[in-house]
């Protein structure tokens, strides 16, 4: 036997031990390139195939063919064999079965309020403003012209903070969770000077029973527009915008006379909507408004008599409540999906 012979015996040999030992397809075609493959081992003998004598030619020749036949195909059949367990091996989708929903999520119904009621106010040139939720006195009701003997400032209706957790300052007084949204018009009226049109949108805190129409926790609106020369006619005629895009066209604004410490004249807006009209029901009182109190002026630093502004505020759930026909304000807070993917 010749050398080249040998050689040959011996990488048939080799080859069929690593294919009985290949297990996977990555090195099945490992193996192909290592035998089979350009470089690979029998491709080299069949290059000397020219240099042998010519006796030895057709029988060498012919003993390589074979074996590279045979590599060949047995190399094809294992791969037949290794991709067929791929192909079965591994998690079975059962392509009959259901498709699984995926929720998206959305915006909360009082995320969505406060977002159209910005977007209003944005077109009328009006800046958002913001303020603490923890609030101290001076801010939330002296500056306010809301004395300290006024019933909103009893412990009974009001969360104070803990004096031993936040101690009282000496001037603004202690720290509470602010009633309302009002002290964002004294906080923006003493950082700059008019003109000033801002709206504020927080939560705001006060102790009542939770009920269908009270919660401890609700949101409010406030605006605060100041000016030379702005009158209530300013303030009947942005409300009412403001009502009629984010509700209706068709609604309609009433005034009446009321009382808040912090503006003169006062009043409380009441809402009449088609939606409300058809159901036999005309007005519901939505919140409050007025001009500025010249003390609350005072109050801030501006002169005397300089200047003109009104200002309003209402509940965000209220109004909700009026754009949904909900009648419950504990669905906004008790997180139900069955109610909130209604939104
Ligand atoms: N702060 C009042 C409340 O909590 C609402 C309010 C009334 C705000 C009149 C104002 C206003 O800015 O001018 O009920």
């Amino acid at each position: 036997m010749t050398e080249l012979e040998q050689q040959l015996q011996s990488a048939r040999a080799e080859a069929e031990a690593a294919l009985a030992a290949c297990a996977e397809l990555p090195a099945l075609d490992q193996l192909k390139a290592k035998y089979l493959g350009r470089s690979g081992t029998v491709s080299a003998a069949l290059e000397q195939l020219g240099k042998l004598p010519k006796e030895e030619k057709p029988r060498i020749g012919k003993l390589a063919n074979e074996i590279k036949n045979a590599m060949t195909a047995a190399i094809a059949a294992k791969r037949d064999e290794l991709e067929a367990k791929v192909a079965t091996s591994g998690p079975t989708i059962d392509t009959t079965l259901p498709g699984r929903r995926h929720h998206i999520g959305h915006l909360h119904p009082l995320t969505q309020v406060f977002e159209r009621t910005v977007e209003v106010f944005r077109r009328m040139g009006f800046a958002v403003e913001d303020g603490p939720e923890i609030e101290d006195e001076w801010h939330c009701f002296d500056a306010l012209n809301t004395p300290a003997n006024h019933p909103a400032r009893d412990m009974q209706d009001t969360f104070y903070i803990d004096p031993k957790a936040m101690p009282p300052d000496p001037q603004l007084g202690r720290y509470l969770l602010r009633t309302h949204t009002s002290p964002v018009q004294v906080r923006t009226m003493m950082k700059q000077k008019p003109p000033i049109r801002i709206v504020a949108l927080g939560r705001c805190f006060r102790r009542d029973e939770l009920d269908a129409t009270h919660s401890p926790t609700f949101h409010q609106v406030e605006g605060l527009h100041v000016d030379k020369n702005v009158t209530v006619a300013d303030l009947k005629g942005t409300v009412e915008f403001f009502f009629q895009q984010l509700l209706d066209p068709e609604t309609k604004v009433r005034f009446r006379p009321h009382f808040f410490p912090y503006t003169e004249p006062s009043f409380e807006i009441d809402l009449s909507t088609p939606h409300f009209r058809a159901r036999g029901k005309e007005w519901i009182e939505l919140g409050g408004c007025g001009m500025v109190d010249p003390t609350v002026f005072k109050a801030v630093g501006y002169p005397d008599d300089e200047y003109t502004g009104w200002a309003f505020g209402f509940g965000i759930e209220r109004l909700a409540m009026i754009m949904w026909s909900i009648n419950d304000i504990r669905l906004f807070t008790e997180n139900d999906v069955r109610f909130l993917e209604q939104f």
